[in-house]
C-alpha cells in the first residue's frame, strides 16, 4: 500500500517503531490494513494493550549519547521497560538536546557512549562541553543515573559515561543508582542496570509496576533476528576488488537476506559474529601446554575448551581487565610492574596477543577454567553496509578490507576480516544481524546535494547512498571523494562509479592515489584543492558524508573542513560553521 507515515517526530513512536510501521503498511492490502485497524482498537477496547493515563509520571528524561547506534537501541528498550512499570520516559538524542532543558530536568538517565580516544560521540560533544564549561547550571533539583558504553580494548574505557556521571553529581544531582560501564558484550550488564534504575525510580516516584522485571530478550523476541540472535546469512559472493601486485586485500561480499524479515537502510551497518582461527587457537593452546579436550563450564554447561575458544571467547587481542585477571594467575613481578606503568604497558600492548602474553608470563599450574575466565566474549565485528535493498532486494553487501600483518616475530590476522575472507565455505552461513545508524543517513530531501569522503574500505556506505539515490531516481547532485593506494590496482568499484557518472547519478568524483607519485596525495588534500566549489556545494544546502580510518583520515579530512570554510568566512567563524553543519546533521561521519 503507498501510504506515506507522518514524520517520526509527529507521532507517539519511537525511531524503530515508526520504521517498523511503515514497513509494516507498505506490505498490506486495504482488507488487512482494515483488519488490522479493527485488532488492535479491540485490543485497547478489552484492556489488553494498557493505555498510559494522564496521572502516568512523565518527568524522567534518557538522554542518549551513541555514534553507531547501541545507546540509541537500548535507550527504546530502557524506554519500553519504563512503561512496563508505568513510567513514562522521553527519549532525547544528545545532538537535538537543548541545552537550557538540563536546568529542568528531574529525572535523567544517561546512556552514553566513548569514541576516538576517551571523547564522545559526535553529537554528544556541545553538551559534553556546555556540561564542563563555566555556563553549567547547578542541578540540584536533578536525580541522576549513568550507563556508559565502550570496549575494554581501549585504554580510556567508558570514559564519557564516568566523565558524565563525575560532573552530574558535582554540579549538585544526586545518584539514583551507581554508574554501570558496559564492554562490548553490554546486554546483559545494561539490563541488569535498567531493571535496578527502574526500580529505584518505581520506589521513589511511588508508581505500581504494571508488570513484573522485562528482560531486553522478551522484549528482543519481537523481531526474529536481532544482535542477539543473529540471523545465518548465506554467502553468495566474496570477490577480491584489488587488482593483482596490490599491496591490499580488500573484499566485496554479497551475504542473502532471504526468509530473515531483515531490511536496513543505506547508512546502516551489518554486525558479523566470526570465529577464530582454527592455526591460532592450535597455536594458544600449544603455548599453554593445553590440547583442547581439557572440559571448561560455559554458560553453565559443559564444553572442550578447543571450541569455546574457537568460537566463543576473544583469543587474540589483550584488553587490560584480562590482562589484570591473568597477572592475578601468573603471579609475576615483571608483568605487575608493567601493569602499573601506563606508557610501557601501551608500548607492549602494541602488535601483541594473548598467545604473547602467556608465552611472557607464563603461568604454573594454570587450569583451563581459570584461563577462559579471564577473557571476555568475542564481539561481533560491524560493516558498513554496501548496497541498497532497493537495487539488491534480499541480499545486502560489504567491503571488507583483510587484516594481516607481521608483529613481534609472527603473523597475525584480524578475527573478523579473516574470517570473512578466507574461511567461509560454499554454501557455509554466517550469523549477522542489522546495526541501525540513525546518524549516518541519506538526507530526507531527495533534491539536497550530497558529498562523500572515503577512502580505502569508507567507500562502503557511499557504494549504497549512490545505489539508493539511482533507485529513488533522486534529483540532488552528488560528489565522491575517493582514495586508496594505486590507481591501477585500487580503484574500489571504479566500473561502478564511471557508469554512474556517464549515467549523471554522480555528479562528480575526485580520486587521490597515494602511492602513484612522488608526493602522497589524499583525499583532504583534494578537498583543500576544490575547497571553493566544496563551500559552494555547502552553500547550497549540501549534507557532508565521511567514512572509514578515524585515527588519521577523519582527523585530517575535519581539519581540510575547517581550513576551507576558514578561508571563507574567516577562522573565528568556521568553527561554529562546522559544529551547526554537525548539529543540523548535515555533517555526518562513520568512522572506525
Ligand atoms: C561502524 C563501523 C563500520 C565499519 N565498517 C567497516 C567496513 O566497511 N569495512 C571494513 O573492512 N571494516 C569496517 N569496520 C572495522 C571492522 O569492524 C573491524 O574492526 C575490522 O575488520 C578489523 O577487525 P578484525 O576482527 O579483522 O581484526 P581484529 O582481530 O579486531 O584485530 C584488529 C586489531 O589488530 C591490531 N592491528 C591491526 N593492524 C595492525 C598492525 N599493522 N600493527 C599492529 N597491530 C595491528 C589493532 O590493535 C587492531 O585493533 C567498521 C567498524 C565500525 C565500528
Ligand atoms: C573508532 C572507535 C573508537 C572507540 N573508542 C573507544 C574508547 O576510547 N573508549 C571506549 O570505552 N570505547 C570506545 N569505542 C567502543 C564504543 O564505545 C562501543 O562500540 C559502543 O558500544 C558504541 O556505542 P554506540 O553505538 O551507542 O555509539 C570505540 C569504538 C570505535 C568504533
Amino acid at each position: 500500500m503507498q501510504i506515506l507515515l507522518p514524520e517520526r517526530s509527529l507521532t507517539p513512536l519511537s525511531d524503530d517503531q515508526h520504521h517498523l510501521l511503515q514497513q509494516f503498511i507498505a506490505v498490506l492490502s486495504p482488507e488487512q490494513a482494515a483488519w488490522v485497524g479493527g485488532y488492535l482498537t479491540g485490543l485497547i477496547a478489552n484492556n489488553l494493550i494498557s493505555v498510559p493515563s494522564t496521572d502516568d509520571i512523565i518527568d524522567i528524561t534518557i538522554l542518549v549519547g551513541s555514534q553507531t547506534g547501541n545507546s540509541e537501541a537500548l535507550s527504546e528498550q530502557m524506554h519500553s521497560l519504563a512503561a512496563g512499570r508505568g513510567l513514562k520516559t522521553v527519549i532525547k538524542k544528545m545532538g537535538d538536546y537543548k541545552l537550557l532543558q538540563l536546568k529542568a530536568e528531574k529525572n535523567l538517565l544517561v546512556i552514553v557512549s566513548t569514541y576516538g580516544e576517551g571523547e564522545p560521540p559526535d553529537n554528544a560533544r556541545e553538551l559534553v562541553e556546555y556540561l564542563f564549561s563555566k555556563r553549567a547550571p547547578s542541578l540540584k533539583q536533578m536525580q541522576f543515573a549513568v550507563l556508559g558504553l565502550g570496549d575494554s580494548g581501549y585504554e580510556f574505557f567508558c570514559k564519557t559515561g564516568v566523565d558524565f556521571d563525575r560532573r552530574l553529581e558535582e554540579l549538585g544531582a544526586t545518584r539514583i543508582h551507581p554508574r554501570v560501564d558496559c564492554d562490548v558484550d553490554y546486554e546483559s550488564s545494561a539490563e541488569a542496570w535498567m531493571n535496578a534504575v527502574l526500580n529505584e525510580l518505581s520506589i521513589r516516584l511511588e508508581t505500581k509496576p504494571q508488570t513484573a522485571d522485562l528482560s531486553l530478550s522478551s522484549l528482543a523476541s519481537t523481531s526474529a533476528y536481532s544482535r542477539k540472535h543473529p540471523f545465518p546469512a548465506l554467502l553468495l559472493e566474496n570477490i577480491v576488488l584489488n587488482g593483482r601486485g596490490s599491496l591490499k586485500e580488500t573484499h566485496h561480499l554479497e551475504l542473502s537476506l532471504e526468509g530473515s524479515g531483515l531490511t536496513y537502510e543505506p547508512g546502516d551497518v551489518l554486525g558479523v559474529y566470526p570465529t577464530n582461527a582454527p592455526d591460532v587457537i592450535d597455536a594458544l593452546l600449544q603455548t599453554l601446554h593445553f590440547d583442547g579436550t581439557e572440559r571448561i563450564t560455559l554458560d553453565n554447561k559443559e564444553s572442550f575448551l578447543y571450541d569455546a575458544l574457537f568460537s566463543h571467547y576473544e583469543a587474540t587481542a589483550i584488553t587490560r581487565p584480562m590482562m589484570q585477571k591473568y597477572a592475578l594467575l601468573a603471579n609475576n613481578r615483571k608483568l605487575d610492574q608493567l601493569l602499573h606503568d601506563r606508557h610501557k604497558l601501551n608500548d607492549y600492548l602494541h602488535g601483541r596477543e594473548i598467545i604473547d602474553l602467556v608465552a611472557d608470563f607464563p603461568s604454573d599450574q594454570l587450569s583451563a577454567q581459570a584461563f577462559v575466565d579471564c577473557l571476555r566474549k568475542l564481539p561481533p565485528r560491524l560493516y558498513s553496509i554496501a548496497s541498497s535493498l532497493k537495487q539488491h532486494p534480499d541480499e545486502v553487501h560489504i567491503t571488507v578490507a583483510a587484516v594481516r600483518y607481521p608483529s613481534h616475530g609472527r603473523d597475525r590476522k584480524g578475527v573478523g576480516s579473516t574470517f570473512l575472507a578466507d574461511r567461509i565455505g560454499e554454501d557455509a552461513t554466517i550469523p549477522v544481524y542489522i546495526d541501525r545508524n540513525t546518524n549516518f543517513k541519506l538526507p530526507a530531501d531527495p533534491s539536497t546535494p550530497i558529498i562523500m569522503i572515503g577512502p580505502g574500505t569508507g567507500i562502503a556506505p557511499f557504494r549504497a547512498f549512490v545505489e539508493e539515490r539511482e533507485a529513488v531516481g533522486a534529483s540532488g547532485k552528488s560528489w565522491l571523494f575517493f582514495g586508496d593506494q594505486h590507481f591501477e590496482t585500487d580503484f574500489l568499484y571504479q566500473a561502478e562509479w564511471l557508469r554512474y557518472l556517464k549515467s549523471g547519478v554522480l555528479t562528480r568524483m575526485n580520486v587521490a592515489f597515494s602511492r602513484d607519485r612522488q608526493q602522497k596525495i589524499y583525499v583532504q588534500h583534494l578537498m583543500a584543492e576544490h575547497g571553493k566549489e566544496l563551500y559552494a556545494w555547502l552553500q547550497e544546502g549540501a549534507h557532508l558524508y565521511v567514512c572509514g580510518d578515524e585515527k588519521r583520515m577523519a582527523h585530517d579530512v575535519h581539519q581540510a573542513l575547517l581550513r576551507i570554510v576558514a578561508s571563507e568566512i574567516g577562522s573565528d567563524n568556521a568553527q561554529d560553521y562546522v559544529a551547526n553543519l554537525q548539529k543540523a546533521k548535515r555533517y555526518q561521519r562513520d568512522v572506525y
